[in-house]
């Protein structure tokens, strides 16, 4: 049941098909050159996407917009603290400005830093600091078909085998993104939370949690692991944000804004030098680059973000998203993730190989085919890497309904129809850093 009801609208169109066709050539068939206006049901990222309530449009109108001790600051500080349990926060402008601040004053030249799988944002800014960002997921984490509760894991003992190979003094951070956005958003649970602060204990490291959808893991534990089933989300959160020596967040995910971020953390010293960074990077340590509006907006959001039914409705529109297109036959990563779907290309695609880009001929056939805009994380996004071709359908919070949600499946069943007349793509024109080049490179159909 929805715990939540519309309060202000924004009118959507479907072009018609051959403004479609035309947009996509256009847009060189990259859909981040797309005019959000030309989309119907934009699926690019549920990052800053989604909708404020109207408690934190309230906010907004209330916010201080104070250089120095701005009251908002005060409301963010105060529900990082009652719902996260940190009480030194570092606000910034989004979270990968919280991950320079951060990785910046943990990590240096020549060290390694392990996580169960970096976002592509935390390993930009572990290399940049000089140092080796390595993956640590469990079996099957990037099998579309493993079984698994927990498939977002932490593998403890490949990250032992890594810490045996460089030395425990060159392993300043141990990180653990909930849920793993890089592994199809899948959660992770209380207990390897608990076994990867004692490992990151044993080897002297600091143990940091990137946070960005921490209630949506929260359901997930609720459940599926044993002894939470009658947990509240914010208890789930509050025990296992509480493992951590530090967090670094996107408020743009579950601090329900869109925009900002911010660090938190425990050790005063580490308090005092994150301060510094910001303050060179970021803006003042009591805005971090943040409006005073923004701040007080996410205050309230991380409040509402622990809600039962703000984050049941959410999960639970993601599962449904799923299990109607696993009845349509789509291939799909099993199961769904927290914030989005991982439709499988390279299976529904079959005909194109995977140098002509099986994923993104697919979010390119979306976008023609019904107006939908997802993202590829195959082989156009990471070059080389080898992992399945997977097309990314993440939902925006509290922004769509069940139509929407049934027109994403239409339009899926309806490009699986004709699969076997879809053509793969040769990229014509790209950036000169491989790593950025699914965000503006352009193609066309081979
Ligand atoms: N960490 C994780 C796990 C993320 O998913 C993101 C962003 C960031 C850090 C960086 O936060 O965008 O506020 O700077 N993920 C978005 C996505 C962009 O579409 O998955 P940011």
């Amino acid at each position: 049941m929805r715990a939540y009801k519309t309060k202000m609208v924004e009118r959507i169109e479907l072009p018609d098909r051959e403004e479609r066709a035309a947009n996509l050539e256009a847009a060189g068939y990259n859909v981040f050159n797309l005019d959000a206006d030309d989309v119907y049901v934009d699926l690019l990222t549920d990052s800053g996407t989604g909708a404020m309530s109207d408690e934190q449009w309230a906010a907004l109108l209330r916010g201080d917009e104070a250089y120095a001790g701005s009251e908002s600051f005060r409301e963010l500080e105060a529900a990082v603290g009652d719902v996260m349990g940190f009480e030194n926060v570092v606000p910034a402008h989004q979270g990968r400005g919280a991950e320079n601040v951060l990785y910046g004053a943990l990590v240096g030249e020549g060290d390694a830093v392990l996580n169960n799988t970096h976002f592509d944002t935390t390993r930009a800014h572990v290399a940049n600091q000089g140092a080796e960002a390595v993956d640590c997921p469990v079996e099957g984490a990037h099998d579309p078909d493993a079984e698994g509760d927990f498939k977002g894991d932490f593998s403890v003992e490949r990250a032992r085998e890594h810490v045996d190979r460089v030395g425990a003094e060159n392993v300043p951070v141990v990180v653990l993104t909930i849920t793993n956005n890089s592994a199809a958003g899948q959660p992770v649970s209380v207990e390897t939370t608990r076994e990867v602060a004692a490992f990151a204990d044993d080897i002297d490291a600091t143990f940091v949690i990137d946070a960005c959808r921490f209630a949506e893991n929260a359901y997930f534990v609720r459940e599926r692991e044993p002894g939470y089933g009658d947990t509240s989300i914010a208890e789930i959160a509050r025990e296992q944000l509480g493992y951590a020596d530090a967090l670094v967040m996107s408020g743009k995910k579950e601090g329900l804004v869109n925009a900002g971020g911010f660090v938190a953390v425990e050790d005063d010293d580490l308090f005092e030098r994150a301060k510094q960074r910001a303050i060179l990077y970021e803006g003042f340590p009591t805005y971090g680059g943040m409006a005073g509006r923004d701040l007080a907006a996410m205050a309230v959001g991380l409040r509402e973000a622990v809600d039962l039914g703000r984050v049941r409705d959410r999960v639970e529109q993601v599962r449904d998203l799923g299990d109607r297109l696993r009845d349509a036959g789509i291939p799909v990563y099993w199961p769904p993730g927290g914030h989005a779907v991982y439709v499988d290309a390279g299976k529904l695609l079959p005909d194109v190989p995977t140098g002509q880009f099986p994923g993104q001929a697919l979010v390119c056939e979306l976008y023609r085919e019904g107006g939908v805009r997802a993202v590829e994380l195959g082989e156009f996004a990471f070059p080389g890497a080898d992992r399945p071709d997977l097309v990314r359908l993440a939902l925006p919070r509290r922004t769509y309904g069940r139509e929407h949600v049934e027109h994403v499946v239409e339009t899926l069943a309806a490009v699986q129809d004709r699969a076997d007349a879809v053509a793969g793509l040769e990229v014509v024109d790209e950036p000169e850093m491989a790593e950025l080049r699914h965000f503006s490179a352009r193609l066309r159909p081979v």
